[in-house]
């Protein structure tokens, strides 16, 4: 690629943004965060050490002490660790803890691909793409029960939606970087999408944005 390309995807629990992120990342070969993995290995610290996770001193040295080579993402990705992360994520040392890892992904050569909930609001303002992306929280919730049961796990719809309601409420109403779309940021609307379909939305959000900066 000769160009620079930054590209920062947020949205709320189970909107597929990892996914679309992902895609983008391989189709673009481009390094790709998953910014939620860095709660996740802070709540996931605090919760094998049964430690609460409202401690904030242990969970400011927990994020204090990541570093990106080391994660497990299957272990991450447990069902409880995304609630759990939302709740530490509330924390301002913890994500002041996590910056400079972040924003040393963004300054990389080529460009990269970030995913999470403030990505093109803190971690990446000045990304080329920034795309917020939305769906309704039943369609959310029906994705993630489809993705626990197909794994065998027993979960309940009314469970996971609330779950997800909750992380949404959470996310949305903290003091410090709260979920919600940069003023530059693309809506794309996934209810009525699935992944193919999201993908050709989000690479013709990318490719748009690109044939914009050309013409400048
Ligand atoms: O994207 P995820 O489900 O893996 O994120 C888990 C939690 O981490 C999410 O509920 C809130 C928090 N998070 C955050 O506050 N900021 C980010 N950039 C990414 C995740």
């Amino acid at each position: 690629m000769d160009q620079n390309l930054l590209i920062a995807i947020d949205g709320p629990a189970a909107s597929g943004k990892g996914t679309l992120a992902r895609r983008l990342a391989d189709h673009f070969n481009l390094p790709h965060l998953d910014t939620g993995l860095l709660y996740r290995a802070v709540a996931r610290a605090l919760i094998d050490s049964r430690t609460p996770l409202d401690d904030a001193a242990a969970a400011t040295a927990a994020a204090r002490g990541l570093k990106l080579t080391t994660f497990d993402p299957v272990r991450l990705k447990e069902t409880g660790v995304g609630d759990a992360a939302s709740k530490v994520a509330a924390i301002p040392s913890v994500r002041e803890a996590l910056l400079r890892l972040q924003k040393d992904f963004v300054q990389q050569p080529g460009g990269a691909v970030l995913d999470g909930r403030d990505t093109g609001t803190v971690i990446a303002p000045d990304a080329d793409v920034k795309i917020f992306i939305e769906a309704a929280a039943e369609v959310r919730a029906e994705r993630r029960f489809r993705e626990l049961t197909a794994k065998g796990e027993n979960a309940r719809y009314e469970d996971v939606l609330a779950t997800i309601k909750g992380r949404d409420a959470r996310d949305s109403s903290r003091s410090v970087a709260p979920l919600r779309p940069a003023k530059d940021a693309v809506l794309l609307d996934t209810t009525h999408l699935d992944i193919e379909a999201a993908f050709r939305a989000a690479l013709s959000i990318v490719e748009a944005a690109r044939a914009g900066r050309e013409r400048r």
